[in-house]
């Protein structure tokens, strides 16, 4: 008898087998017990009726607690009110392993500080499944986009010696006797990299001292780094909407039953479609002014709230570019028609939901970008090695940041990013 898994359930049509997971949830109605068993591919209903097993089996069926771990036998057939489900009639149910207490989630409504600390359960519930396999379709659908693109993987450190996106929210620890800082991008790596290789691409953790709690802002998230040689700003939003419509494409087509679960309205979605619409930072202010923010000036930084008002004006992303130099990092190029602005752009996501990519073109003249570093009062020894890149062979280059979790957040329609990373990092939370 074969041991299968609740996704392969369809295959198995009018086959007995054998299914391991855990019990989900249980309802009886007097000759029949209901037994929801999930495996981690997908949860299934299990049908003891009466007439089909042993006495003891039937009224043991009644006193298996949630969450314990079992081992189903039964006989796979059409589900009965679902079309498309499967569910199994059973001829065997074993306990594995009893829980030793009541699990601590059960169906009533629990506040999200209690959930949190049970994270490490919380993971097993319907919506959270869900969620985490949306993130991995989108983190599979980024490595495809690149690497189907010739882009080489070059994986940057977590400890640096210097601050990229600068120094007030950096996590500083101590190495080896000397101070060291966890990455908060691995962008200036991308640019050595793309020296080396043309067009590269890291993928890993990153990390911001953030102080402020917000509902997009973690301590430790998931950050994707394209840097490609020979790219202007223009190319750059072409490559990040070419990016941001392949990545949502494929959670649209690899996830529709996630996206169900989590009640997502996907119409939105679908219109995900290059060309985005594209707007400077000078109209992005005239229009706050324009929808309630009378207050918005030229010189103004886009918090969450502005961020909103702009992206809920379009139905897809859109593409901020050129900000006042005065708010953006030390590396941005200057914009030959005004040299106030920066190359850089954000794209923000619809519904409200903000900021999820940011980029645009590098510095690449060795004194000014030398006077950048000295303007921000970045320490100059730490970036001899990033300015070695303009010293030997400089090159127009170009680059971006996509943070996963605003993307999964935006594409599971969540609220909040504690939900869509496995174990979050927030300003008052490090465990479990
Ligand atoms: O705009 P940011 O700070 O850009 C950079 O780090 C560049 N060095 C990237 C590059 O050009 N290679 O961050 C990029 C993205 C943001 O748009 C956002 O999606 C995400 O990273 N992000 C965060 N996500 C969650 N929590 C935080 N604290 C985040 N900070 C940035
Ligand atoms: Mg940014």
């Amino acid at each position: 008898m074969s041991v299968v898994r609740v996704e392969e359930l369809a295959r198995h049509v009018g086959e007995t087998v054998t299914l391991r997971g855990w019990l989900y949830n249980r309802r009886s109605s007097g000759k029949l017990h209901f037994l929801e068993v999930r495996d981690g591919s997908g949860i299934v209903q299990c049908v003891v009726f009466k007439g089909n097993v042993t006495p003891e089996t039937f009224t043991a069926a009644n006193h298996i607690t949630q969450e314990s771990s079992v081992e189903v036998v039964g006989s796979v057939k059409e589900h009965g009110k679902i079309k498309g489900q499967h569910e199994l009639d059973v001829k065997e149910v074993r306990v594995l392993a009893a829980t030793t207490q009541e699990y601590p989630i059960g169906p009533k409504e629990h506040g999200t500080d209690f959930l949190m600390d049970n994270r490490h359960l919380w993971l097993r519930s319907r919506r959270q499944h869900a969620i985490v396999r949306v993130r991995h379709a989108i983190i599979k659908a980024v490595r495809d986009f690149f690497d189907g693109r010739d882009f080489t993987l070059v994986d940057a450190p977590i400890f640096t010696p210097n601050a990229c996106e600068g120094t007030s929210n950096l996590f500083q620890t101590d190495y080896h006797g000397d101070p060291a800082y966890l990455t908060q991008s691995g962008q200036l790596y991308m640019e050595a990299g793309a020296a080396a290789f043309g067009s590269v691409y890291c993928f890993g953790p990153t990390f911001r001292a953030e102080k402020s709690k917000t509902r997009r802002h973690l301590a430790e998230f998931w950050m994707v780094e394209p840097e490609v040689a020979f790219l202007d700003l223009e190319g750059d939003m072409k490559l990040a909407e070419d990016f941001l419509s392949c990545v949502v494409g494929r959670a649209l087509e690899t996830r529709r039953e996630e996206l169900k679960v989590l009640e997502r309205d996907t119409s939105m979605l679908e219109k995900v479609i290059p060309p985005f619409p594209r707007i400077t930072y000078a109209e992005a202010i005239d229009l706050l002014q324009k929808n309630g923010h009378p207050e918005a000036k030229v010189g103004d930084d886009f918090g969450g709230d502005e961020e909103t008002v702009i992206s809920s004006r379009f139905d897809r992303p859109v593409i901020v570019h050129r900000y006042p130099m005065g708010l953006k990092a030390f590396y941005f190029k200057r914009d030959p028609g005004d040299d106030r602005l920066a190359l850089n752009m954000d794209v923000l996501a619809p519904e409200g939901y903000g900021e999820i990519i940011g980029g645009g073109q590098r510095e690449d003249d060795l004194g000014k970008l030398e006077a950048a570093i000295d303007h921000h009062k970045l320490p100059r020894p730490a970036f001899e090695w990033y300015l070695d890149v303009r010293r030997y062979g400089s090159f127009p280059h170009a680059g971006f940041g996509l943070g996963i979790e605003r993307t999964v957040a935006w594409v599971c329609g969540l609220p909040h990013v504690r939900e869509t990373i496995p174990f979050p990092r927030m300003l008052n939370r490090l465990a479990p």
